[in-house]
């Protein structure tokens, strides 16, 4: 179980989170969106103690207070940032290896269960072929992997992914997800994760927490936050929203004409049937 209460975050004189809380029970996954700079990453960056907070975070009832011991954080916690800078000559493979730091004592080395680990988590990315590959030589989107390779390595009870599938195609984005999903069944691995893709969120996540302002706007199972207005209100876009068999699908589509959209709320103005055709040319005179 993951617990955060009242988060409060300050960056650069300004207050960019204001109280934010949530749980998410073990096993479960709770996916936060937002517009840009609304403080999803600082929530994240926060969870995982890379940034100065007040309010409280707690992973099975053991408090991670900031300046937590970083071995015992990363026992706790799998942090995958948004951006990552990867050391270029490291092969993919070592690179994994280092999520397994947390297991060692000071002067351990690798053990046989690392490596075991390692290459069990590089098959389940799609990364097998690319094991011995410098991590310069990788496409975005398999360097991504890389990351989230490593930090499942790392076999902490709660992953924290901020924007993970971002460079990923389609098919490695479902990949990603149902592997996620098949480790929280497994294992009752607890997710934390935010997304711009609302069609992700809403079919992979138990619920969905709006952040707005660096404050929840709204906080429930898709079917109650993902709503056309809720959409339009906070992200400024133009949706429909339909059922699919695995929750909402969130369809952007073009806004309707100024001119349309007066008609329709009843208001003055050109109805569609008025407006001008493409070739047809009309003077205001
Ligand atoms: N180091 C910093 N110093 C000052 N302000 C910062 C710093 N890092 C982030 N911010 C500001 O804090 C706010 C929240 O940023 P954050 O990165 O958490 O947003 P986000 O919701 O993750 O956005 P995005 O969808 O673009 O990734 C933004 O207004 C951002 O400009
Ligand atoms: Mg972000």
């Amino acid at each position: 179980m993951l617990t955060v209460s009242r988060l409060c975050v300050d960056l650069g004189g300004r207050t960019v989170l204001h109280g934010v809380s949530a749980a998410v029970p073990t096993g479960g996954w709770l996916a936060v969106v937002g517009p840009n700079g609304a403080g999803k990453s600082t929530l994240l960056r926060a969870v995982a103690g890379l940034v100065e907070h007040r309010g409280s975070v707690e992973v099975g009832g053991l408090a991670l207070a900031p300046g937590t011991d970083r071995r015992r954080r990363a026992r706790a916690v799998a942090y995958v940032p948004q951006r990552s800078v990867l050391p270029p000559t490291m092969t993919v493979t070592d690179y994994v290896l280092l999520g397994r730091f947390a297991h060692h004592s000071y002067l351990g080395a690798e053990t046989s269960r690392d490596r075991r680990v390692t290459a069990a988590v590089v098959e389940r990315l799609g990364l097998a072929a690319l094991a011995g590959r410098p991590l310069g030589q990788l496409s975005g989107g398999e360097g991504q992997r890389a990351v989230l390779a490593r930090a499942l390595a790392q076999e902490a009870p709660v992953l924290v992914m901020d924007e993970p599938t971002t460079s990923l195609d389609m098919g490695h984005s479902q990949l990603v997800m149902e592997l996620t999903d098949e480790l929280r069944r497994e294992t009752g691995l607890t997710v934390l994760w935010t997304v711009h893709d609302l069609n992700l969120a809403a079919q992979y996540a138990d619920a969905v927490l709006l952040l707005h302002d660096g404050r929840v706007a709204t906080y429930g199972p898709a079917e109650q936050v993902l709503h056309p207005a809720t959409v339009s209100r906070y992200f400024g876009a133009t949706v429909e929203i339909v059922a699919g068999s695995h929750g909402p699908v969130v369809v952007p589509v073009r806004p309707l004409p100024r001119a349309a959209a007066y008609a329709g709320a009843g208001a003055a103005g050109p109805g569609p049937a008025e407006r001008p055709q493409p070739n047809e040319t009309r003077s205001s005179k």
